[in-house]
């Protein structure tokens, strides 16, 4: 039988997703392909990207043999234990902290993890009874995770001797971790890099990349392209004219204002969780890391202009405009049709892009690294394989776009033409579906597979990647409870009685953490070496 395999595979790119392809190919397939990056100095990587999800290390880092120990402090990382959503449920114009609310702040949190259950059932339907039958009044997120308190004391997902007590993300400096996985893939993977301009391609009969040009005359052959040109999308929109499908029918911001801002650690710690901050036409994000974060106003242009959105931005932040450095990003919503097209893949924000609420940017790129290894092809590119590689990748996809839209939709504020515009759009007839579901006291997706299956197995997380605990943070959290409490739970007195046990073990839990904990802080000046 002849050597039908992938030889050569090209990269074209080298942000985070250019290097984030060429490792993990160049790992899954060890010493039988070449894998090379092409990649212009001239044209700069987008350079934002600071804020992830807990998969990353088993998925991503774990696969190449690298330690967070190792990692973390050649990327400035820190500690992500979910998001805190401000000012979700009030009017006004950007405000860094939670306004008045109900007699708290306007603050709720998506954390991490799989819920605690009870009985088979997840946690969240003791509460949704609890709640619905006035007996009590207490979040749903500070019921039912001892995340809440964690996150208003600054404190750390591990000890100091590295046990980690929760599953938690990162925040970290995205053109430090391009820089740094280029440098691994090079010394430590034999990939190759080559700095020059790809200018244009050659093309079979069949319709096949069969090498790209560069700038300086170079004509580099592969058998297998990755476009990771960033939004330009020079191999899946330019060569292949792949369309791309535009999705701001479902979700109205394209612009973002972004800057870093200096931030004094000593006194007031390092938050271990983002902040998405609402504002007039859109949402701000905070991302801490040692000694600075980075935020950006994510806004829509068809509700507020370049100026108005630095104006509110900067006045948030006390910056002035004129002075401060910000960097403004123009950004298209969607996917391209397919994915894959012939020998060639987009990859990151070649492919697609959605907003960045729920920092799915990065995992969208391992994620997809996952399915291709996994239908990776020979020269003869079956179309199963394609195919079934594509219907994964834009699954993925709209199910995030989804659950996003649901954010701005049922948020309550109605106070500008954006967040009124938020609620006319239409949502997708499965999303629905699921919130219904969720409305008639049913769970949603629930997760197959306990905390450690379901982190432990990606399989089990990437076919239930949004799941019960998700929608109930955010949609209890925006105030949208469910209309009933699960009907079954009438008939099970005993039930709702033990599972106050478990609420109880939540806030003793809560009590030992908040008595032993290091801050963030400390931990991360350990970490990097600071301390
Ligand atoms: P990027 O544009 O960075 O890189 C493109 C590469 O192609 C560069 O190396 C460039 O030199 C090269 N190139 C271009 N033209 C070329 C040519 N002619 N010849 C050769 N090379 C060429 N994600 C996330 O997980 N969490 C988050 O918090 C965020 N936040 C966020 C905010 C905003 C406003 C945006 C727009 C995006 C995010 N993202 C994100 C997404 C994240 O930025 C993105 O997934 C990664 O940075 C990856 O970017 P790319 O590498 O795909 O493109």
């Amino acid at each position: 039988m002849s050597d039908n395999r992938i030889r050569k595979i090209l990269v074209l790119g080298g942000g985070t997703t250019g290097w984030m392809s060429a490792a993990y190919l160049a790992k899954a397939l060890g010493s039988s392909a070449e894998v090379t990056v092409l990649e212009a100095p001239s044209v700069p990587r987008i350079g934002v990207g600071e804020a992830t999800i807990p998969n990353l290390q088993k998925v991503f880092f774990d696969f190449l043999g690298l330690s967070e120990e190792e990692w973390m402090p050649e990327c400035n990382a820190s500690f992500k234990l979910g998001i805190r959503y401000i000012n979700w449920r009030t009017p006004g114009s950007g405000e860094a902290l939670g306004r008045e609310h109900q007699g708290g702040k306007d603050h709720f949190d998506h954390v991490f993890g799989v819920l605690p259950s009870h009985e088979n059932l997840p946690l969240s339907h003791y509460w949704t009874h609890k709640k619905l039958t006035g007996q009590t009044d207490e979040p749903f997120d500070q019921a039912c995770y001892t995340q809440p308190q964690i996150f208003d004391r600054n404190l750390s997902p591990r000890y100091l001797d590295g046990t980690r007590w929760a599953s938690y993300a990162w925040h970290f400096d995205a053109q430090k971790v391009a820089d740094f996985l280029g440098r691994f893939s090079v010394e430590k993977l034999g990939v190759q890099h080559i700095q020059d301009k790809f200018v244009g391609a050659d093309v079979d009969q069949r319709g096949h990349i069969v090498a790209v040009k560069t700038e300086e005359g170079r004509r580099l052959e592969a058998d297998l392209f990755i476009d990771c040109s960033g939004f330009r999308s020079l191999l899946m929109n330019g060569v292949m004219k792949e369309p791309f499908l535009d999705m701001s029918d479902h979700l109205l911001n394209d612009r973002a204002v972004a800057t870093q801002i200096p931030h004094d650690d000593e006194n007031n710690g390092v938050e271990p969780f983002t902040s998405a901050i609402a504002m007039s036409a859109g949402w701000t994000w905070k991302i801490p890391m040692l000694g600075r974060f980075g935020t950006g106003y994510v806004y829509s242009s068809r509700f507020t202009s370049q100026d108005e959105a630095t104006q509110e931005f900067c006045r948030m932040w006390g910056i002035d405009p004129e002075t401060h450095p910000l960097n403004h990003v123009k950004f298209r919503v969607g996917r391209n049709r397919r994915a894959w097209v012939k020998n060639c893949i987009g990859l990151g924000l070649a492919n697609q892009f959605v907003e960045p609420l729920e920092s799915t940017g990065i995992y969208f790129v391992y994620a997809a690294l996952y399915q291709l290894v996994k239908h990776f092809p020979d020269k003869s590119f079956d179309p199963v394989l394609v195919n079934r590689f594509n219907h994964e990748v834009e699954e993925m996809f709209d199910d995030t776009r989804d659950f996003i839209q649901g954010h701005f939709s049922f948020a309550p504020r109605n106070d500008t033409p954006y967040w009124r515009a938020c609620k006319e759009l239409e949502l997708a007839p499965r999303f629905v579906e699921k919130v219904k579901e969720y409305k008639s006291g049913l769970g949603v997706n629930l997760p197959v597979t306990d905390e450690a299956g379901y982190y432990g197995n990606f399989e089990a997380e990437f076919r239930n990647f949004w799941s019960n605990a998700n929608y109930y943070c955010i949609l209890a959290g925006l105030g949208e409870l469910p209309d009933n409490p699960m009907p079954l739970l009438a008939h099970q007195p005993e039930s709702i009685a033990s599972a106050e046990a478990v609420f109880e073990e939540i806030k003793k839990r809560r009590e030992e953490l908040l008595a032993t904990l290091p801050s963030t802080h400390e931990y991360l000046l350990k970490l990097h070496g600071k301390a």
